[in-house]
């Protein structure tokens, strides 16, 4: 811990288990470098996690909005809603409080505190919890639906083609959604690019990862990006607990286990499958013969509050200890397991980059926005990744399963997996550039608050 204190840094993560743990760790390493932090959390989604961060101060936003305005509205238009419920509740919180606020940093998807800092005249800066290409993709997208260039959704040769100037992606890459309308999506997206009057972007990412869509997203926004990640490696503090409560009886089921024989299955948590995917995907996985921990989150399969809908010989199959299924798993660990030797995911940027630091290689089947990018970049990029499109069927998870696990082809994932695991190590240590990163984002604070 620094001596002096350097200012007070607000900081406001979305409500959102894919959002809240890296700008969680974002908070730790500047309080490690002298900022005293207030951390800004909504009343939706809530679960206290101030005993873990003793130094900070938390205020809650009484937002009044519950998980069934999430299925009422859809969640596109929940966070549309969430925005602008907030806007107004941080305004009148920062106004009346005794405390001064240097400086503000808010989730791309939070957006409301923008217009509140220009209000008050505070510097402010955009933390996006994913990739730099996404942040690229959406401005793409935005474009080409204003030009018209954008092939319909049932243009199944236009949409493998790829994007003019945004390569390797394909139109079917961009980062469409699957929780509203794109009329809707349009609306968000603006106001998630809106970066003009930002003093920066914090990214969690790094140069060793995407170092031309980092200089182009720089050039995009016309102010800097600060690629810090991955944060849950730059931070060596405390680390924000689950917002799930994790089954850690799976690290006993692993130690059982043989070295990279497992297929660990986990989509996120907001990601959904369709009842019909999930028997195929059961089925697939019985029939490679490889050990699977997978994780069936409640009420993440269409229709089903229970798995009783699973074929009998996929239950059978746990039963006898070759399956494993959890509500929720501690993925970090499970990912660093010595047993686990593949990821089947859909390209969260989250579970992509614990899966890339602990130099696992992946199957990625995306469900949603910037999964889409993120898949890509994995799958052309990095290759440490294939996709599985279409739709599922038995044999085809069989024979995705095999090839990552077993055959030559996954083998030299796991290679690659490996060399991008130790770049990422590197960037992170004294020496690296996204802890170089980190000390220019902490300067150009300071510059703000002086
Ligand atoms: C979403 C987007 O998909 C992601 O790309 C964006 O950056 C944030 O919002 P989500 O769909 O939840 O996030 O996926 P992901 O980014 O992968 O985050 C999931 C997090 O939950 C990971 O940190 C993962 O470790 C954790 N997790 C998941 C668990 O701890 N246990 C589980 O069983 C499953």
């Amino acid at each position: 811990m620094a001596e002096t204190r350097r200012g007070r840094v607000l900081m406001v993560p979305a409500p959102f288990q894919g959002h809240l743990p890296s700008m969680m760790n974002l908070a730790s390493c500047l309080s490690s470098q002298g900022f005293s932090i207030t951390i800004v959390r909504t009343k939706f989604n809530f679960k206290d996690i101030s005993a873990n961060f003793p130094n900070f101060k938390f205020f809650t936003i009484d937002d009044g909005l519950s998980e069934s305005d999430v299925k009422s509205l859809g969640l596109l238009d929940f966070v549309l809603e969430l925005n602008s419920v907030c806007e107004p509740l941080l305004k009148e919180f920062l106004t009346n409080h005794d405390d001064v606020v240097d400086f503000i940093i808010y989730d791309e998807f939070v957006y409301f505190p923008r217009c509140v800092a220009e209000d008050l005249n505070l510097p402010k800066m955009v933390f996006s919890p994913s990739s730099a290409a996404t942040s690229i993709s959406r401005c793409v997208l935005i474009e080409n639906q204003a030009n018209g260039l954008l092939p319909p959704q049932d243009a199944r040769s236009q949409l493998e083609e790829t994007v003019p100037e945004f390569h390797p992606f394909r139109f079917k890459d961009l980062p469409f959604t699957a929780y509203g309308s794109m009329e809707r999506l349009m609306i968000l997206y603006k106001n998630v690019s809106n970066r003009s009057t930002s003093s920066g972007i914090i990214h969690n990412s790094s140069n060793c990862l995407e170092n031309s869509f980092i200089t182009t997203a720089q050039e995009n926004f016309g102010v800097p990006v600060y690629p810090v990640g991955p944060l849950h490696m730059t931070n060596s503090a405390t680390s924000c607990p689950s917002l799930f409560d994790e089954e850690r009886n799976c690290l006993e089921w692993l130690e059982k286990q043989e070295t990279n024989s497992v297929i660990y299955i986990s989509m996120g948590s907001l990601a959904m499958t369709q009842e019909i995917e999930a028997v195929e995907m059961a089925m697939g996985f019985v029939q490679s013969n490889q050990p699977f921990l997978w994780v069936i989150r409640p009420g993440s399969i269409t229709g089903q509050e229970s798995l009783d809908f699973l074929p009998e010989q996929f239950k059978q199959t746990v039963t006898d200890g070759r399956g494993f299924v959890v509500k929720w798993a501690p993925q970090k660990e499970v990912l660093k397991h010595r047993a686990v030797g593949g990821f089947w995911n859909h390209g969260g940027w989250n579970s992509c980059l614990e899966s890339i630091s602990s130099g696992v290689a992946m199957i990625c089947r995306p469900y949603s926005g910037d999964q889409r990018v993120n898949t890509r970049l994995m799958s052309h990029v990095w290759q440490t990744a294939f996709e599985i499109e279409g739709e599922l069927e038995r044999g085809a998870v069989e024979v995705a399963v095999r090839k990552l696990i077993v055959d030559q082809e996954g083998e030299e994932m796991r290679v690659r997996a490996t060399i991008l695991k130790e770049e990422v190590e590197a960037s992170v240590t004294t020496e690296g550039s996204s802890h170089s990163s980190l000390n220019d984002l902490v300067q150009a604070i300071m510059m703000q608050i002086d």
